[in-house]
């Protein structure tokens, strides 16, 4: 596995001190509003928010939304549908949704939407990692970890084609690998 991985982009413990970071920020912005509910959007959400759970500071509950895209391409298509539903009502809640990466902009932009559609309290979107050079749709990020260039990354949860998601880093995949496949 560690073979097809070209560099580490962002180490094990770039990752742990950058989530223990924002877990400060969004119990500091939570504080006083209490009943925060984190959605996690499956499945590359699983390692940030397991981690990121964990570190925040506060009573809190989760749930996950799962959702799948479209297209001829392994690109995003923009057609997104939804896979699995929050069991919670959302409601009146103050929601934190939580992604591994933002790219196009396609899926957060579908998911808010559907979303706001509840009378959520708040609703605001945590990203591990963001890739400003790709953005087509235009979403409010409200939570950063890592801008990033516009390289394939894979592990902490990101997939190609289901594998590397158990990697503890995030490393920029060698061409070679994609490009026979
Ligand atoms: C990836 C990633 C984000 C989305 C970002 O999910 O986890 O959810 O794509 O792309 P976008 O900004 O262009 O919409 P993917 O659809 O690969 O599913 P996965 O989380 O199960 O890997
Ligand atoms: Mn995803
Ligand atoms: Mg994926």
């Amino acid at each position: 596995m560690r073979q097809d991985i070209d560099y580490i982009l962002i180490g094990e413990d770039q990752i742990k001190q950058r989530v223990a970071e924002l877990a400060a920020e969004i119990s500091a912005d939570y504080r006083d509003l209490g009943d925060l509910l984190l959605v996690g959007v499956l499945k590359g959400c699983a390692m940030f928010m397991v981690d990121l759970a964990r570190a925040i500071d506060l009573p809190l509950a989760i749930d996950f939304i799962a959702v799948a895209s479209y297209g001829a391409s392994t690109e995003s298509s923009g057609v997104v549908r939804l896979i699995k539903d929050l069991d919670t009502d959302i409601s009146q809640r103050h929601v934190l949704i939580v992604e591994d990466i933002i790219d196009s902009g396609l899926t957060l932009a579908y998911l808010r939407s559907q979303l706001l559609r509840r009378n959520p309290a708040s609703l605001r979107i945590c990203t591990l990692l963001n890739k400003p050079e790709r953005r087509t749709a235009d979403v409010p990020v409200d939570y950063i970890g890592f801008d990033i260039p516009n390289a394939f990354v894979v592990g902490y949860g990101l997939d190609y084609a289901e594998r590397y998601r158990n990697l503890p880093f995030i490393g920029v995949l060698r061409p070679e690998v994609y490009q026979s496949a």
